[in-house]
């Protein structure tokens, strides 16, 4: 079953045209990956979703229901929760607080204790601030904080963005729990390794298109793609 299907959008920044007829279903229970260049237009697909950067045309309907009109929190509610590329961690509320709000905000959340129980390593940092977190900590933070909302559907852009190798495969790891709950995932990711390993099917874009659809076996198989829209080497290094 169809759980979020984005429908022909055009999307702006004032005149600037981002995104020229974008169109992506994703089937409850799903992990799809976007990929594609730097400013090929993932996070403006994103931002149009959570109704950040709302489309000016097209349609994104969720279960089923009209969502391109309403705000940001009411799409929020819904149970779709992004977790945004620059991760917006408060910077003067401590780690627990960071969580607690997200927690109260949500219709129906998980309790915050069960995020120290899926990310351990925030447990002895409930009292930091926020702006004393490394960017790992940062990203398990906002990872969290989506989390603690009990989405149906968690969108994640770039979550590896800058993060060490094993930082990485603990967010694989909580990722794949998440996937196993049976959660609905949208993942952006210029590391291509990581998307693959997680997703089933995948979209690439270019410049505010989609210009490639398939499973992820169809997408790696393609040194072509991954060489013009991904800049991936697929030389023997
Ligand atoms: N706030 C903004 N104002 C104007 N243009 C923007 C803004 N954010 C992004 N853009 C432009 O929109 C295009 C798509 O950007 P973005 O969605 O961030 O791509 P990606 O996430 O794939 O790197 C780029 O050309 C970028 O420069
Ligand atoms: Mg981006």
């Amino acid at each position: 079953m169809t759980i979020l299907d984005v429908d022909n959008i055009n999307t702006y920044y004032g005149n600037s045209h981002v995104l020229h007829g974008i169109s992506l279903e994703i089937n409850e229970g799903e992990v799809v990956t976007l990929l594609g260049r730097n400013g090929a237009g993932k996070t403006t697909t994103m931002r149009s979703i959570v109704g950040a950067s709302p489309p000016r045309t097209g349609s994104i309907t969720y279960r089923g229901e009209e969502i391109s009109g309403l705000s940001p929190d009411e799409i929020n509610e819904l149970g779709i929760s992004l977790v945004p590329e620059d991760r917006r961690v408060f910077p003067t509320l401590t780690v627990h607080e960071n969580l607690r709000l997200a927690h109260n905000l949500a219709s129906d959340p998980r309790p915050v204790e069960e995020m120290y129980e899926l990310f351990p390593a925030l447990d002895p940092l409930r009292k930091n601030d926020g702006q004393n977190l490394s960017g790992g900590e940062q990203q398990m933070v906002s990872v969290a904080r989506a989390l603690v909302q009990a989405p149906d559907v968690l969108l994640l852009d770039e979550p590896t963005e800058g993060l060490a190798p094993v930082i990485v495969d603990d967010l694989r790891e909580i990722v794949q729990t998440v996937v196993d709950e049976n959660v609905t995932v949208l993942l952006t990711e210029q590391n291509v390794d990581f998307a693959f390993d997680l997703a089933e099917r995948g979209y690439i874009m270019d410049t505010g298109q989609i210009v490639f659809d398939g499973t992820v076996e169809e997408i790696r198989d393609r040194d072509d793609l991954l060489e013009t829209y991904l800049s991936v080497g697929t030389a023997d290094a």
